[in-house]
């Protein structure tokens, strides 16, 4: 191991844009499938690895949403919850906030008593046994239409105290943020906290309709802002950050190399930048190797790494005190560590 894989690995460290579904890994997929009795149409884990070769966005949500059929019971949602907290403890995470899409259960039968009960109650067992913070963000897919993100928005209202945020992923082209201006506003009205995937794939304007017509409290990606130098400054104003992806943008083919991922440009321009895994099971990393693979390709000095590291803390939806404690325990671990 370098001395900056092993500076990373036990920095501490928020993830702040993951998808539960989405670290799936490929052995978990064929255990839920044999216990609740499915069939998969690849022969082995390995097979299924295989067929993670994506071209952009859709394909890889084509898969992502047939990986979803497995989890049906409380306790595969539980269960996936949990063996994502484990992973990103040993991972140095000390707060991970984490995304569900019930829709893709809800619209197949699956209570969403079901989904919530057996994520948050991971959630709830990852703080008491394994000291990890964490918290959930219920997103909405905007493939579907406004209707069927307002029925989500009342069928989750029973667990509203324990929920951080409404977000929203799915098909972003086609799809922008002012399909769903009444919605989010319905989402704030009732207390919540918003985000949303913007900038991954569609163009700087729908990040700018996240902004100003959404009024998010935190960008999901936000990537192609830097075209728009006007709207990368309002969003320096307000402050809003960005949960960039950096593998996640490599494997779906938003860049063509991490070499030419802008995470420098967004750090350059002022940007409230913090790096995730998104869907770590498909995109080949968990936070740590998205920021150690950032470090070499891009060749990022200890402080941009630990600046990246602060910004997970100060963007979080976290009390000012454990912010505070969590910056503190970045400021220790650095003074502590010999390169
Ligand atoms: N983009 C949009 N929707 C998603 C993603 C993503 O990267 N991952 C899971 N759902
Ligand atoms: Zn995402």
């Amino acid at each position: 191991m370098t001395n900056y894989e092993s500076f990373i690995r036990g920095l501490p460290k928020a993830e702040l844009h993951m998808h539960i579904e989405g670290s799936l890994e490929p052995r978990m997929m064929f255990d839920l499938a044999a216990r609740n009795g499915l069939k998969l149409r690849w022969g082995s884990p390995s097979e299924l690895q295989a067929a993670y070769q994506f071209t952009n966005l859709q394909s890889f949500l084509d898969l992502y949403y047939e990986g979803c059929r497995v989890l049906i019971h409380e306790q595969d949602f539980y269960d996936v919850t949990a063996a994502y907290l484990r992973r990103a403890k040993q991972d140095g995470v000390i707060r991970a906030e984490l995304l569900i899409g019930p829709q893709s259960f809800t619209t197949r039968g699956v209570g969403i008593e079901t989904v919530m009960n057996g994520v948050l109650r991971a959630i709830e067992d990852a703080r008491h046994d394994l000291a990890i913070s964490s918290g959930l963000i219920v997103t909405a897919q905007r493939h579907r239409t406004e209707a069927d993100a307002m029925l989500l928005l009342d069928q989750i209202m029973p667990w509203s105290d324990r929920i951080l945020g409404i977000g929203m992923g799915g098909a972003e082209v086609g799809n922008p943020p002012s399909k769903f201006v009444n919605f989010f506003r319905a989402c704030r009205d009732r207390g919540f906290r918003i985000t949303i995937h913007a900038g991954e794939e569609g163009p700087a304007s729908y990040v700018r309709e996240a902004v100003e017509l959404l009024r998010v409290d935190r960008i999901d990606h936000g990537n192609s802002c830097l075209a728009d130098p006007e709207l990368v400054a309002e969003i320096v104003r307000r402050k809003l950050a960005l949960t960039v992806c950096p593998l996640s943008n490599l494997r779906l083919k938003g860049v063509p190399s991490l070499e030419q991922h802008p995470l420098r440009a967004l750090i350059n321009a002022g940007l409230h930048v913090t790096v995730n895994s998104d869907d770590p099971s498909y995109f080949g990393g968990y936070v740590s190797e998205n920021l150690i693979e950032c470090q070499r390709a891009l060749d990022l000095s200890l402080n941009d790494v630990v600046d990246l590291a602060r910004n997970g803390f100060t963007a979080a939806f976290i009390s000012p005190d454990e912010r505070d404690k969590a910056l503190a325990s970045i400021d220790s671990y650095v003074a502590a560590f010999r390169m």
